[in-house]
């Protein structure tokens, strides 16, 4: 029997994470966790609560009416963002939680809060996690570390298609402006940034397909669980 492993992948905004952590997990039999969406979930309360973002004292003391699970839905085949019992999947997609995440993201008690939880995620290996900060501080010891990266105008062009795809038609350039400054912000904030963990392996999908580039990665799974 293979042993089971932890693989924590970070990158940048729309590096196409997400959907190599998908294809990974189904793969492996693994779980799926995309950090992202806890962030997201965490903003979407806070500007559905009218909270003052930028007031960290209120943000932390709001964290404590804040519950997030994933449950899996079978029908569509997608792991789903709950906040507090009600289904908020697509509700945390929007350009509007886009543009609001970041900085929300940078206050050191929600990622406090946050990072608590899916270490405890972590307790079983066989575990897919995504996200900025998952190689270096969720998981330092994760067996498999990846850093994702792509050209930004390949990036913006498929967040562009994808949000089309659930409806969503939104200028390309509204798109580039947000992908900036999240990558911006990401990887300036104090505590915490994105950064690429000195044994991640890095990997540039601009010019790679999707399934070229889960054949690359399983080929590197397949030499460290043997
Ligand atoms: O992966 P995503 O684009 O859905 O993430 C949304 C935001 O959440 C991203 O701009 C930065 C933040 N984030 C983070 O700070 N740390 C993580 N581990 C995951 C996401």
């Amino acid at each position: 029997m293979e042993r089971k492993i932890i693989i924590a992948i970070d990158g940048y905004s729309s590096c196409g994470k997400s959907t190599l952590a998908k294809q990974l997990a189904e793969k492996l039999g693994y779980f799926y966790i995309d950090s992202g969406a806890m962030y997201r979930a965490v903003t979407y309360y806070l500007m559905q609560n009218h909270i003052d973002r930028t007031n960290e004292r209120e943000v932390a003391s709001a964290l404590k009416n804040i519950h997030i699970h994933f449950q899996y839905n079978k029908v569509n085949n997608r792991n789903e963002t709950y906040l507090n019992g009600e289904m908020v999947e697509d509700a945390i997609r929007t350009l509007e939680v886009s543009n609001a995440v970041s900085p929300v993201s940078a206050i050191p008690a929600v990622r406090d809060f946050l990072v608590e939880q899916q270490k405890h995620m972590g307790n079983r290996r066989g575990l897919v996690m995504d996200g900025r900060d998952i190689g270096t501080v969720v998981f330092p010891d994760a067996e498999l570390k990846l850093f994702m990266t792509a050209n930004k105008d390949i990036r913006a062009n498929r967040r562009w298609l994808e949000l089309k795809e659930k409806g969503m038609n939104l200028p390309l350039a509204e798109i580039v402006k947000n992908l900036e400054s999240r990558d911006h912000e990401d990887t300036n904030r104090a505590y915490n940034p994105l950064r690429k963990a000195p044994d991640a392996i890095e990997l540039d999908n601009s010019f790679l397909t999707q399934e070229e580039q889960l054949n690359v990665v399983l080929h590197t799974i397949r030499e460290l669980v043997v």
